[in-house]
């Protein structure tokens, strides 16, 4: 017959064999369930004299407990192993560098945008902002570009299928002069304002895009001058450039909606671009039947407009030969500028 310390030895050797919860309360059915080895134990007594009876049933008891005993420790064990290869899974390397947001940054073309407003701003000037689709009338025939006139080509137009009021096609402007009428119809003189956004022309090569930036500069009032015009452009340009060594020359030229009208030319006179002349705005005194347009009299009221490419300038601030490169949305690139 198995001796009750036997079989606590038994019991010890098959729950550490046990690796799993589940196999151990099966070793546990094994010795301590009513089928199991100690019941069995238990039910020899019965056959024994009553002085035997009691000392065996005693050493019965003690392996119980003894037996009870090494399967709660064999269930703490299993418990705490389970736990720790969960933790083990799940554990978090805080060695790891962080991960950060990426951080967004300003487009350069915007960026020449806001340093725009902030030179004029500066100088006294309003800040106004109108539609990308235009009618006809705002783009070009208040701007002095009679119907079927050829400078009208100049322009290579994106029509929009929708028409205004005179059944003429709406389009997407194809530059921000149309906020000269549409500011100075709503305001009185002095009329001293820039409107920045965007324009659109058929046109897409290293230097030209769908898709493009201008600033409209118009100042209206008694006595506005083509001086006035050299020094306000001048001081820009010095501003934007943040340099004095350049110089600003007009070179004549034509728009329909100024007379005179002229190219500004700037060329640095020192640095990487030094001594060359660059085309930099178009410009000139308003032309008085868009004085007129404005709502105004041309024999009172004179001044000048200008509107200049911020593709351009931002180019030439920042050295950039390709103007597509701005609109590819190449993070390499852009994240130079930030
Ligand atoms: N609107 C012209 C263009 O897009 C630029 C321009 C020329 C604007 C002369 C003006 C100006 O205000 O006076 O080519």
């Amino acid at each position: 017959m198995t001796e009750p310390e036997d079989l606590i030895q038994a019991a010890q050797a098959a729950f550490a064999a046990a690796t799993q919860p589940a196999a151990l309360e099966n070793e546990k059915a094994r010795f301590l369930g009513r089928g199991g080895r100690l019941t069995e134990l238990l039910k020899g007594l019965a056959k024994l004299p009553a002085e035997e009876k009691r000392t065996q049933g005693a050493r019965i008891n003690a392996a119980k407990e003894r037996i009870e005993a090494a399967l709660e420790r064999r269930r703490g064990e299993l418990a705490e192993a389970e736990l720790n290869a969960r933790l083990a899974q799940e554990a978090i390397d805080v060695t790891l560098p962080g991960r950060r947001r990426g951080a967004g940054g300003i487009h350069p073309v915007i960026r020449t945008w806001q340093r725009i407003e902030e030179i004029f701003g500066s100088i006294g000037f309003d800040l106004a902002d109108g539609p990308e689709i235009e009618n006809d009338w705002y783009n070009f025939t208040a701007l002095n570009n009679p119907e079927n006139h050829p400078a009208r080509s100049m322009q290579d137009t994106f029509y929009v299928d929708a028409s205004d009021e005179h059944g003429k096609p709406l389009l997407l402007r194809t530059h921000t002069s149309p906020m000269q009428v549409r500011y100075a119809r709503m305001h009185r003189p002095p009329i001293k304002v820039i409107a920045l956004g965007r324009t659109y022309r058929v046109d897409s090569d290293a230097t030209h895009s769908p898709m493009f930036h201008q600033v409209e500069g118009l100042w209206i009032d008694e006595n506005i001058s083509f001086a006035d015009l050299k020094a306000v452009y001048t001081d820009f340009m010095r501003r934007f450039f943040e340099t004095d060594d350049l110089q600003v020359r007009f070179r004549p030229s034509f728009f329909p909606f100024t007379e005179p009208s002229a190219e500004i030319d700037m060329m640095f006179t020192s640095g990487a671009l030094q001594g060359r002349w660059l085309e930099i705005s178009g410009a000139g005194q308003v032309h008085p039947s868009v004085v007129r347009n404005f709502g105004l009299d041309p024999e009172r009221h004179i001044g000048f407009a200008f509107g200049s490419g911020l593709e351009r300038l931002t180019m030439l601030r920042y050295g950039v030969d390709d103007l597509r490169l701005f609109f590819e949305g190449d993070l390499r690139f852009l994240a130079q500028f930030n």
